[in-house]
């Protein structure tokens, strides 16, 4: 029996959601620069979900019923009040409440076949008023209703800040949220289908991705390239801190990845995106920290930056706080979860490896008394 240690290379499933086939990343047979031009975070929900575009109508119907389910249920409420919301990281308050959301979904109860797009539309409707709710709460501030007339990414920035944003800020945000939607079989998705091939719902699939998602090691990552960047303040200090980083053998957030190992094809993208909107802003300087970093990473370990590199100083230039870039990747990859879990229940089996047995053999048993 031979071992893959995290699973490397080995293909477990087939999919026709996301294909990541030569560097290229696309959904549904789209490429992610058509989606990027054409479409919008709306749009790409919907062909992760029903797996094929909208027609203009039924995209209108669709938005129509994300806002029509943005609304929290009232027993929310006193259970964010009892949380120490300053204290806890955004990722375990979204975690929990996303799992008490299941409890107060009518439709929870009925069966995992049942009832599943309902969920799904409460499900990533909801998670942004979650994320934009605790957020405002934890600042003593009161919650924001939605507008019907917003899209998606509009509505959050303006749940999250309580006044409307810039069109350029809405514009790159919800690229932003397409870029993040899917990614194939990555460590959250495979959690969520793993899940679900128990036939267990979809509230209990997402809240395992977001708990899996919360690892620095993949969605955690943004933070941490933020916490870095500030941490090195000064374009004259990038390169002594990355040198003194990579002596000591310490990973640098936001570079490498388990598949890409030319370029991560989203990357350009948030690039010009963070370079935009921190010139836009005055702070171009975190930009070219960024940069530095990517160039010597590029060079001397042949590591490229990934999704989360240059997401980093794009959020931290519209004034999000930094501990909600990660429930803000959470909320793009819900869409991306959905899919796949309902791609799981479509070709269902339930998902069960084996591993190796290393550990003693055939032992004595020694009672207690004699331990
Ligand atoms: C994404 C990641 C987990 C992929 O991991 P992986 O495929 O298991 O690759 P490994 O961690 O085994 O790394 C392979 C080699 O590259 C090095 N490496 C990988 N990512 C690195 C990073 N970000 N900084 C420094 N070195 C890195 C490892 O130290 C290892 O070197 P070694 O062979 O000399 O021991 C890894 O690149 C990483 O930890 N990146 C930082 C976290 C991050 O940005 N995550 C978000 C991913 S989208």
């Amino acid at each position: 029996m031979s071992t893959a240690k995290g699973l490397e290379g080995i293909i477990v499933t087939e999919t026709k959601i996301t294909s990541l086939i030569d560097n290229q990343l696309s959904f549904v047979g789209y490429s992610i620069d058509d989606l990027i031009k054409y479409s919008s975070f709306e749009e790409v929900i919907y062909l992760l979900w029903y797996k094929r575009l909208p027609k203009k109508s039924e995209l209108t119907d669709f938005k129509q019923k994300l806002f029509q389910n943005m609304e929290l249920p009232k027993e929310i409420y006193p259970h964010l009040e009892n949380m120490d919301l300053e204290k806890t990281h955004p990722m375990s308050i979204l975690r929990s409440i996303i799992s008490l959301l299941g409890a107060y979904d009518p439709a929870d109860s009925l069966s995992y076949k049942d009832a599943q797009i309902e969920k799904a539309l409460r499900l990533q409707a909801r998670i942004a008023t979650v994320i934009t709710t605790f957020s405002r709460m934890r600042q003593g501030k009161e919650p924001v209703k939605p507008k019907e007339e917003y899209s998606y990414a509009e509505n959050f920035l303006y749940m999250l800040k309580g006044k409307p944003v810039a069109p350029l800020e809405v514009q790159a945000f919800d690229q932003a949220l397409i870029l993040h939607a899917d990614h194939e079989l990555n460590a959250s998705t495979f959690t969520a289908r793993v899940c679900v091939a128990t036939l267990s719902d979809l509230y209990s699939g997402i809240t395992a991705a977001i708990g899996a998602l919360k690892g620095e090691l993949h969605g955690g990552a943004n933070e941490q390239v933020i916490k870095m960047l500030m941490e090195i303040g000064e374009v004259d200090q990038a390169l002594p801190y990355i040198k003194e980083k990579i002596a000591k053998k310490e990973k640098i957030m936001g570079m490498g990845h388990r598949v890409y190992k030319k370029g991560d094809p989203r990357t350009k993208y948030l690039k010009e995106m963070s370079k935009k909107l921190t010139k836009r802003t005055g702070q171009e300087k975190w930009f070219q920290i960024s940069e530095i970093i990517e160039d010597y990473m590029k060079k001397e370990k042949d590591l490229p930056a990934n999704v989360d590199f240059y997401s980093a100083s794009m959020y931290h230039s519209m004034g999000i706080e930094h501990d909600l870039f990660t429930p803000i990747f959470a909320m793009s990859r819900t869409s991306g979860w959905i899919a796949h879990m309902f791609e799981q229940y479509d070709d269902n089996r339930l998902i069960r490896p084996r591993a190796k047995y290393v550990g003693p053999k055939n032992l004595d048993f020694i009672p207690i008394s004699d331990r």
